[in-house]
């Protein structure tokens, strides 16, 4: 029996049934997107580096119902991290992960080693102005470069006709669309929602290193933020990102890296409410965690 036939047949038959399939290489993946596409199906692609939760997996929903067929990826990529203990730090659960995107019916998982991925070191480079050199730009110089070289490979191993991804990344999100632009690469980009915890912290493989109190530390950043949306009509931009600022400022255990208020298509600073996206975007620090956050105002 031909495997991949069968399989292209029982996805599109009884695409529920069909079990997750996992692949190492660039070539079991290539041969997989391949036999999709003879078919004549739909490619949804989500890319993560694991440690997976509800975020992830609301993007594997979204994607489901957008496609034929969904791919995930699970690769810690070295290249994005600008901080080396970051990347020993980051957790990696994979069997917990695939049973989750087994669950969740994702059909198909690229889980590369590094040497897969990069043969040999290389980072490309890419200037976007404002969109990748202000705030994660220029706190986390190069990672930008990072993402965009990984995502650029991803993109062109799996072959996807979509890509999902969260807004709970914002600026990551607006990135690969100028990489998909100027590349000119055929795959549409879609933003979905950022998924919350009850008490409205953004969902993140990060928080699996806040520690109880942490925890609950954290939960002024979304608190301010959504505060901020509230009062926004009171005040101009600036006023409403001083204010922010000084509520972070005051809340215990947060150390504020930026809160800025900026026009989200071109990440250029505003003066007043006129423009069509404007978003506050947060980074701080909750202990020894990094955590992002953002809203749309
Ligand atoms: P990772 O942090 O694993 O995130 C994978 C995807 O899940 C990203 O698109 C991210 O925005 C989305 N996501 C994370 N938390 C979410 C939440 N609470 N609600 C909704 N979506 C959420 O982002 C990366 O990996 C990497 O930079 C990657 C794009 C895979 C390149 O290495």
């Amino acid at each position: 029996m031909n495997f991949p036939n069968f399989y292209v047949w029982a996805l599109t038959f009884f695409p529920t049934l069909v079990p997750l399939a996992v692949f190492e290489t660039i070539k079991q993946t290539q041969h997989w997107a391949n036999e999709i596409h003879h078919k004549g199906g739909v490619i949804a692609f989500v890319p993560t580096m694991g440690a997976l939760h509800l975020g992830h997996i609301s993007l594997i929903e979204q994607a489901k119902m957008q496609s034929d067929a969904v791919i995930s990826s699970i690769f810690v990529n070295p290249t994005q991290f600008n901080n080396a203990s970051d990347l020993v730090k980051y957790p990696r659960t994979l069997d917990k992960d695939i049973a989750m995107l087994e669950e969740a019916g994702c059909h198909a998982l690229f889980a590369p080693d590094v040497s897969e991925v990069y043969p040999k070191v290389q980072k490309g480079q890419w200037d976007f102005g404002p969109v990748n050199s202000r705030l994660e730009g220029h706190f986390r110089p190069g990672h930008f470069d990072g993402v965009c070289t990984v995502v650029k490979k991803l993109f062109e191993i799996v072959t996807p006709d979509k890509a999902f991804f969260g807004e709970k990344d914002f600026q990551q999100l607006a990135v690969i669309r100028k990489l998909v632009d100027y590349e000119g690469m055929k795959v549409e980009v879609i933003g979905c929602p950022t998924l919350r915890e009850m008490g409205g912290l953004a969902m993140s493989s990060r928080n699996m290193r806040l520690n109880e109190s942490e925890r609950k530390e954290a939960l002024a950043v979304s608190r301010v933020l959504f505060k901020m949306k509230e009062i926004k009509h009171h005040h101009t931009p600036k006023e409403l990102e001083k204010q922010g600022r000084a509520e972070l400022a005051e809340a215990k255990g947060l150390q504020l890296e930026y809160l800025e208020i900026v026009d989200g298509d071109t990440f250029e600073d505003i003066n007043d409410w006129s423009v069509k996206r404007p978003v506050a975007l947060f980074a701080g620090y909750c202990g020894g965690v990094r955590l992002i956050d953002n809203i749309m105002l």
